[in-house]
């Protein structure tokens, strides 16, 4: 069948495409149906079945008789360690962790939060999780204690499981006394810790509180998987929203098997035993979605590289990665490609390499720029796909359908809509956009299996945050266009969100923490465009009348700040002292003309503006800084 066809055959009739694709999955009892909307417009996917996710990304394929395959490659240049787990051992563990939590204590619905760098164990916790229905929500390691404790607080999780360290090049990341300082800012206290210790940096244990990983389970019984129903959360991911506050999108069971499942064959063109590898964090979705879940779903082996793209040791770091371990599909963000580019424009490090198994190179997580995908193109001599998606929906909205057909690629274009997202372009009324109009991008409802149910603790802010701004739809948050052939252009976030090295960062929580500083009286943050990075933030500070202290000491404590309150991950270098920021007449910044005028773009004088000389201000302090060049 073509892609069209495909596409269509799933319009015509979802419930039957969506059961077809269930049979690909274990049930301890069938679903009587695909779609269940009695709650519309919250949507249920297979509810009245029973699955579990670690059975169907575990033990089933060591019951097909393939415990003895790879299910993940670690690989770390950092640490200098490589090691494999095979589906065998990846089931011992994960029953092994399940068994001493279940012995803790930690039951079907209960949260643990996992805070851990990129090590087989941080994928066995989560496995053990699921196992026994227990929910988990992973927290990036570069983000600091305050962010952990806001997780806290809302996830309210029995146990953090954690390692005692991360490694950044260059620096080791103590995760203990970042998760002492959330658990002491946080009202919520979990029950206890369990710590996985590294050589790096084993840390001291608080015997009211720790618990060493392999002790832990000394004395309780490995555990069974427990089968939970369709809509049962099998994990909550923070991500960023417009404020300082995270969303915690919940991940329901069933759907999120179905659909990364079909994604395997249909999107990444990867058949079962075959070698994935997407070079991301178990921390961001990308690496719930394809470090963990789907390659493991779908019978594959992931890679799990604890590394960078440059640096570990060096830009050869991934061809060397995928030619060892005879990688079929990489899947990245652009980012790490321009970082790759910077220090080997002419692609030497690859031709000391065989990356001749690779099929195909799949980019995500930000705009990929087309000299990114024509370098990447050209230098790696395969196929170079973009696709398009979020935390939110968990995989692909639209992309190139490569296992059922590869369809043109257009630079530029994440391609097409996978079945099950209906997209539309509106505009600010709600009324659908003609081809080659610019809109904001909507997805008719319901969203497909896989894709978010609600928001954590927080359903109105699901309504409000999502569903609001267009009735009957799903508003993405992202601006775009649909051209003549179907093909989707992403441009742009409608909203506060940034994009900073394929990390989401909200510049209103951004802008909460510089408000925060004594000094500061008003502010504004906003994304400038990083040939590295994609975007990086700038924060611009008014200071307190009277405050005179040095414009430089204050700047340099609000980069301080934000790191501590942040984390490194937001990567703010950058905050400057103006006299006043332009607004409106009603009192809005006007923080889309202050990141025209960084990035050196034409813009217009808004008729509302307040006063107009502003803007020459503005532009003159980002020009000291590198900016505003046009
Ligand atoms: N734990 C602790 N700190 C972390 C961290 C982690 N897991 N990950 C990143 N950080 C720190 C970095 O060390 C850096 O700190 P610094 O300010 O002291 O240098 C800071 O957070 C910013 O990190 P990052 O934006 O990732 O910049 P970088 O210079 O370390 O690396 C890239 C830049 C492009 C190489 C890197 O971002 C990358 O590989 N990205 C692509 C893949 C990816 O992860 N995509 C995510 C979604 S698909
Ligand atoms: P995250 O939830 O962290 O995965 O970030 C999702 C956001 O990243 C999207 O809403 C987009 O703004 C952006 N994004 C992800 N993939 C792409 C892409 N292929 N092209 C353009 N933007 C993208």
């Amino acid at each position: 069948m073509t892609y069209r066809e495909v596409y269509e055959s799933w319009k015509n009739n979802p419930e039957s495409f969506w059961m077809t694709a269930a049979e690909a999955i274990d049930w301890h009892e069938k679903p009587s149906k695909a779609l269940f909307d009695h709650n519309a417009p919250l949507y249920e996917w297979y509810s009245d079945g029973l699955a579990n996710t670690c059975h169907n990304a575990v033990d089933r394929h060591v019951d097909a008789g393939r415990g003895d395959q790879a299910a993940i490659i670690y690989d770390s240049p950092v640490t200098d360690t490589k090691r494999i787990v095979t589906y065998a051992e990846l089931k011992s563990q994960t029953a092994g962790i399940a068994g001493a939590l279940k012995a803790k204590g930690v039951e079907k619905g209960d949260r643990v939060i996992i805070y851990m760098p990129m090590i087989p164990e941080a994928i066995v916790a989560m496995l053990a999780c699921t196992r026994i229905g227990a929910i988990h929500s992973v927290v990036f390691g570069g983000f600091a204690s305050n962010e952990l404790a806001v997780r806290i607080d809302d996830a309210t999780p029995k146990a953090i499981v954690a390692a005692s360290c991360g490694l950044e090049p260059g620096r080791v990341v103590e995760y203990i006394p970042l998760i002492d300082a959330a658990i002491d800012q946080a009202g919520h206290k979990p029950g206890f810790c369990v710590v996985f210790q590294r050589d790096p940096h084993r840390v001291e244990l608080k015997p009211d509180r720790d618990l060493d990983w392999h002790e832990f389970q000394s004395g309780s019984e490995p555990a069974d998987c427990v089968p939970v129903n369709g809509n049962h959360a099998a994990y909550l991911l923070y991500t960023s929203g417009t404020t300082g506050a995270p969303k915690g999108v919940v991940r329901p069971t069933a759907g999120h098997l179905v659909a990364l499942n079909w994604t395997m064959k249909n999107i990444y063109n990867t058949n079962p035993g075959e070698v994935f590898w997407a070079a991301s964090d178990v921390g961001w979705v990308v690496g719930h979605s394809y470090i963990c879940y789907a390659p493991l779903i779908h019978g594959n082996t992931t890679v799990l590289f604890e590394g960078k793209p440059v640096g570990t040791p060096d830009a050869g770091t991934f061809w060397r990665v995928i030619s060892e371990h005879k990688v079929r599909n990489f899947f990245t963000a652009p980012t790490a490609f321009r970082a790759i580019k910077r220090e080997d424009p002419n692609g030497e490090a690859i031709k000391k390499h065989d990356i001749s198994c690779l099929r195909a190179l799949y980019l995500a997580g930000e705009r990929a720029d087309p000299d990114t995908i024509e370098w990447a193109k050209k230098t790696m001599g395969v196929p170079v796909y973009d696709h398009w998606w979020q935390t939110e929906t968990g995989w692909t909205i639209a992309g190139n359908p490569v296992g059922i057909e590869a369809m043109p690629v257009k630079t530029g274009s994440a391609t097409v809509a996978m079945p099950g997202y209906d997209v539309h372009i509106l505009n600010e009324n709600g009324t659908p956009q003609s081809a080659n109009t610019l809109g904001s991008i909507a997805l008719k409802l319901p969203l497909p299996p896989g894709t978010l149910s609600t928001i954590w603790n927080a359903e109105e802010r699901f309504h409000k945050s999502y569903l609001s701004t267009f009735p009957g739809y799903y508003e993405t948050g992202d601006a775009g266009l649909i051209d003549e052939d179907g093909y989707l252009h992403i441009m742009a976030r409608t909203d506060d969100v940034i994009n900073v090295a394929g990390h989401r960062l909200s510049t209103g929580g951004m802008e909460e923490v510089l408000a925060s500083h004594p000094d500061v009286a008003e502010c504004a943050v906003i994304g400038v465009s990083d040939q590295l990075k994609g975007q990086l933030p700038v924060g611009f500070i008014c200071l307190t009348k009277g405050v005179n202290r040095p414009h430089g000491e204050i700047a340099s404590e609000c980069v301080k700040l934000m790191r501590e309150r942040i984390g490194p991950v937001a990567s703010f270098k950058l905050a400057v002292v103006v006299d006043r920021l332009p607004k409106t007449r009603s009192g809005k910044i006007l923080r889309g003309i202050m990141v025209k005028i960084a990035d050196g773009e034409k813009y217009k004088f808004p008729a509302t503006i307040d006063d107009p000389d502003v803007l020459d201000e503005i532009k003159s302090v980002l020009q000291t800084i590198g900016y505003a060049k046009s």
